[in-house]
């Protein structure tokens, strides 16, 4: 086939967000690899994401905490000390080498922990004093609901963690405001319990995010600033009763920071890792916003086509098959097989398996 004749495919085309020429829409979503005991990034992310790089890819890294008291899951590495700067910077600048664009995804669990990963053993933090739903009575903690007063210094842990990330080299910072973690349990009124300036009305439960939002601006440009959200996911009892007006109050208040892209889960993603029928869309909120919006949840290589071609969004952002596929993009423009993800190492500590050990398309032709 001579390459006229070859037909386009949208994720296979040029974008231009903000400064960064990106090459095709195919973007890194970000993943927890459990794989940065003391939480500290290792080596071995270097091959991980260098692997995962094709030239003017956007890759988002994996969740990485603001503070001690961020962190509820096993090793997950973080970007508040010195030293985990330092342990990012060789793995960024494998990305930078292989021409890729990487934002560092910043986050904070609030009550999806428990005192074992506290420091000095204490209570995890949160919007509310109420734990999250649990079958197994001994994963969480009950949280300490932070007094208004303190709360500046969580919007100070983002902004700071924000500053390292940039002295790591990222290009920018992902605030990770989905999920049901520290910034959704603001957001969301079924967690949400305050009677203080941070709960109740839409305007209140939203004003830490974009607290968050503001200082991280401030600190390192709108220009490399992106956040993270899940209005319709509400696994954990963590929804929201309202949520296309919690998107699109979301939506329209970033407008006035100007940042560079809003990343947001499709509403059949309720579950994580499970795809359900719904009348819902993303479209209101990506119509109303002013940057680049990236959709995340459930894409292969038809839809995610079809919502580029749509204008439904201008990046689509792939989890598992990119943990699969570290060839993603050459895959989709080939309309290549793709391999299969093991859900059984998504978690797992090995630095190699289910980590770096998925083929390229070469590899498997060989
Ligand atoms: C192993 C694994 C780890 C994940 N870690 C994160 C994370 O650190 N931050 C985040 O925002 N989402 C995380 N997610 C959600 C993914 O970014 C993505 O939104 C989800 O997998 C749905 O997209 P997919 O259908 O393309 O996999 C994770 C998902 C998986 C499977």
């Amino acid at each position: 086939m001579s390459a006229a004749q070859k037909a386009i495919v949208p994720l296979i085309t040029p974008y231009k967000m903000g400064k960064f020429n990106l090459s095709h829409r195919v973007v890194l979503a970000p993943l927890t690899r459990s794989r940065s005991p003391n939480a500290v990034p290792q080596p071995h992310a270097i091959k991980y994401y260098s692997q995962r790089t094709a030239p003017g890819g956007l890759l988002i890294a994996e969740a990485t905490g603001v503070s001690d008291t961020a962190q509820g899951y096993p090793q997950t590495p973080g970007v508040w000390t010195k030293e985990q700067v330092e342990a990012w910077k060789p793995i960024v600048d494998a990305v930078h080498a292989k021409g890729g664009v990487f934002f560092c995804q910043i986050w904070h669990v609030g009550r999806v922990s428990n005192s074992g990963y506290q420091p000095n053993g204490q209570a995890p933090v949160s919007s509310t004093d109420k734990a999250p739903y649990s079958q197994h009575t001994d994963e969480f903690t009950p949280p300490r609901r932070l007094r208004a007063d303190e709360i500046p210094q969580i919007v100070n842990d983002f902004r700071l963690s924000a500053r390292n990330a940039i002295e790591a080299g990222f290009d920018g910072v992902e605030i990770h405001g989905a999920h049901g973690y520290l910034i959704d349990q603001f957001l969301k009124d079924n967690i949400n319990d305050r009677t203080d300036q941070y709960g109740g009305s839409l305007e209140n439960r939203c004003r830490f995010a974009l607290e968050v939002v503001e200082a991280v601006v401030n600190e390192v440009g709108a220009d490399k600033v992106g956040i993270r959200l899940s209005p319709f996911a509400d696994y954990m009892e963590f929804g929201d009763s309202n949520p296309e007006a919690l998107g699109l109050y979301m939506v329209q208040a970033l407008n006035k920071y100007n940042i560079l892209y809003c990343h947001m889960i499709e509403p059949r993603m309720k579950l994580i890792g499970q795809k359900f029928e719904t009348l819902h869309s993303l479209l209101p909120m990506r119509k109303a916003f002013n940057g680049t919006f990236i959709v995340a949840g459930g894409y292969g290589r038809e839809d995610g086509n079809k919502a580029v071609e749509e204008n439904r969004a201008d990046l689509v952002a792939y989890g598992r098959h990119f943990l699969a596929n570290p060839d993603l993009p050459k895959r989709f423009e080939l309309n290549a097989p793709l391999n299969k993800y093991n859900r059984a190492t998504f978690y797992t500590n090995d630095s190699v398996i289910g980590y770096t050990d998925y083929p390229f398309l070469e590899e498997m032709n060989a």
